[in-house]
């Protein structure tokens, strides 16, 4: 049978209008059919979007934490308030998180504290080095009436702050040689975040502070910018810096805790209902969060034992007390030009 160029042109054709035409049929496109009044649909009236940004990586216990927050929050509203995350820094970074927060881009951030010393200086007193010495410590100050205060302090540059979560003790990371004794610091290249006492307490040990945010660590490591830096287990871990920075001495020498904040107009607007559901949400987490916080460090610690090329010291007490002898003077730097009060406060906490 010969088919003519004619037929076969028509037949196409023919054929293309009926795939289109069963296409829209199936997308709605042509027909004008009122879709069934869905009353689900009233609720997205009053639905309410938190926006959560962070730097780091969900598997870490901000990022967990984070996650924790959203599970108790859409349940405890029955999926009413909904709450976004954006974990390591795909969306803002240490730089410009907290301008988008307050611009009413974001909703909540929770930066390391001492990220918010330029705006509150007395959020320093949380950096001052080999005060805070155990766990059981660090949970009594972190929920204590010094960190309320601190939080309080939030509100003069229009922050509502929340809690405190915790990502327990910082240690000391290298490239090339592993810093132990205090002479190690000489002339080292170490990462900080922005605060005057983490700088003082690296010029104390004649080390070569660097300031710089989280997410450009890892190529200024690469880029030899920088060749160590203080941070916990799990940030050293799941950030892969253990690649460079291969020598990790367990100094446990400082702590790193977020202040969970919100923007403050948002908050205000929010009804006492939806406020209490995102208190009782933090509450109920508070204790889970401080174990979640030990457990992945843990985790993550045993995981970096097991790779050859990273190795691992203890800082024994001969050591670590050299170390406390070299940064002696910053308590006195701290009262004398920060607050005269605060370490005291701190110490008497922590003695309670
Ligand atoms: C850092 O910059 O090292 C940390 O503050 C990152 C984080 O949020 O834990």
């Amino acid at each position: 049978m010969v088919i003519s160029l004619k037929n076969l042109i028509i037949g196409s054709f023919l054929s293309i209008l009926i795939l289109i035409a069963l296409l829209g049929y199936r997308q709605n496109i042509f027909t004008s059919t009122i879709l069934p009044y869905d009353d689900e649909q009233t609720g997205l009236d009053n639905q309410i979007v938190i926006k959560f940004s962070h730097v780091v990586a969900e598997n870490t216990p901000k990022g967990i934490a984070a996650e924790k927050f959203k599970n108790l929050v859409e349940t405890k509203s029955d999926g009413r308030i909904i709450v976004q995350i954006y974990p390591n820094a795909m969306l803002y970074n240490d730089h410009n998180e907290l301008q988008a927060l307050k611009d009413g881009e974001i909703q909540m951030i929770a930066p390391t504290f001492s990220k918010m010393t330029d705006y509150l200086p007395n959020w320093q007193v949380l950096d001052l080095p080999f005060v805070i010495e155990n766990e059981e410590q660090l949970e009594r100050v972190l929920t204590g009436p010094l960190s309320d205060k601190l939080l309080d302090e939030l509100d003069s540059i229009n922050i509502k702050g929340l809690t405190f979560w915790s990502n327990g003790f910082k240690q000391m990371a290298s490239s090339d040689s592993p810093i132990i004794e205090t002479e190690d610091f000489l002339d080292k290249k170490i990462r900080i975040m922005p605060s005057n006492i983490l700088e003082e307490q690296f010029n104390l040990l004649k080390a070569n502070p660097v300031e710089a945010s989280f997410d450009d660590v890892f190529n200024e490591l690469e880029n030899q910018q920088i060749n160590a830096q203080e941070n916990t287990i799990s940030n050293i871990y799941s950030k892969n810096f253990y690649e460079m920075e291969n020598h990790i001495t367990l100094s446990n020498h400082g702590i790193l805790s977020y202040a969970v904040m919100m923007n403050h107009e948002f908050w205000d607007q929010l009804n006492t209902e939806d406020q209490t559901i995102l208190l009782d949400a933090l509450e109920e987490m508070e204790i889970w969060q401080f174990e979640q916080a030990v457990e992945i460090n843990n985790n993550n610690l045993q995981a970096l034992l097991r790779e050859e090329a990273v190795s691992i010291y203890k800082l024994n007490k001969v050591s670590r007390n050299k170390w406390k002898k070299e940064l002696f003077p910053i308590y006195d730097y701290f009262k004398k030009n920060v607050h005269p009060t605060y370490l005291d406060e701190l110490i008497q906490e922590i003695n309670n």
